[in-house]
């Protein structure tokens, strides 16, 4: 079974790199979770949803209501 990998800020310089690695490298499952501050690259994250084994989550990691979506949200 594949592994899932959440990755926060993964919209930002380095998250964004780690994930589209992660993506071509491995067979995960990637979760992002980012609020979309001015630092990160909404346009690449849209075109990242293409791919059937990412997920993008906008929530801020300091939101518990955010951090339920990672696990309750499809
Ligand atoms: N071209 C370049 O060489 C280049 C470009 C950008 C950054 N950098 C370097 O990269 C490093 C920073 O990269 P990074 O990826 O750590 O930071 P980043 O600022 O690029 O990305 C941070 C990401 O986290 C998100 N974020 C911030 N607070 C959040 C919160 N509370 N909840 C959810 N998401 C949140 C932001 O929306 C953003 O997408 C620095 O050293 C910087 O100098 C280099």
């Amino acid at each position: 079974m594949p592994k899932s990998y959440l990755i926060t800020g993964g919209a930002g310089f380095i998250g964004l790199t780690f994930t589209k690695m992660m993506l071509k490298e491995t067979d995960a499952q990637i979760t992002v979770l980012d609020n979309l501050t001015y630092a990160s690259r909404p346009l690449e994250i849209e075109a990242l949803k293409k791919n059937g084994r990412f997920r993008f989550i906008k929530g801020d990691i300091y939101e518990k209501e955010d951090i339920e979506k990672v696990f309750y949200q499809k």
